[in-house]
């Protein structure tokens, strides 16, 4: 599985964490940057990783700001993206499992390291399920279309 990581200053030592946890596991990476702790505003990163997704360059993404609000914000203004920003592992599962998430989000300001890396394989382990999720996931995307 390939998996597109971006975050801005205030996510980048989480960003840099979870590369590392990844790579350890065999996953490959696509890093959209940001490359440092310097100012960066989150929104280029959100929109960098959404266009990682829907163009099928990466399976998943990941993104993470200081809070996980802005850029989560920003990665679900590109078509096709439902981001999902997560507190917790329960979150995660669910994110996947009944909204078909193709981007977590993270705040690196609002969750430990121990728990960000147990939301992210969280994230990556569970698949959607189906069913009448589909329905209201399609319903998303058709009124997308209409925007
Ligand atoms: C940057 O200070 C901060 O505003 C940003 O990381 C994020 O939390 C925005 O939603």
């Amino acid at each position: 599985m390939k998996i597109a990581l971006g975050a801005d200053h205030g996510g980048f030592g989480l960003k840099n964490k979870i590369k590392e946890h990844l790579l350890q596991k065999g996953y490959e990476i696509m890093d959209c940057g940001t490359d440092s702790d310097q100012s960066a505003d989150y929104p280029e990163f959100g929109f960098k990783v959404g266009k990682a997704v829907t163009s099928n360059q990466v399976d998943v993404g990941i993104v993470i700001c200081g809070t996980g609000i802005g850029i989560s914000i920003a990665a679900n203004k590109v078509k096709g993206i439902r981001a999902a920003l997560c507190t917790d592992s329960y979150m995660a599962k669910m994110a996947r499992e009944h909204n078909n998430a193709n981007i977590l989000a993270l705040g690196a300001r609002v969750v430990g390291p121990g728990l960000a890396l147990d939301i992210v394989d969280t994230f990556l382990a569970v698949s959607f399920s189906g069913w009448r999720h589909t329905r209201r996931v399609d319903q998303i995307s058709e009124f997308e279309k209409s925007c």
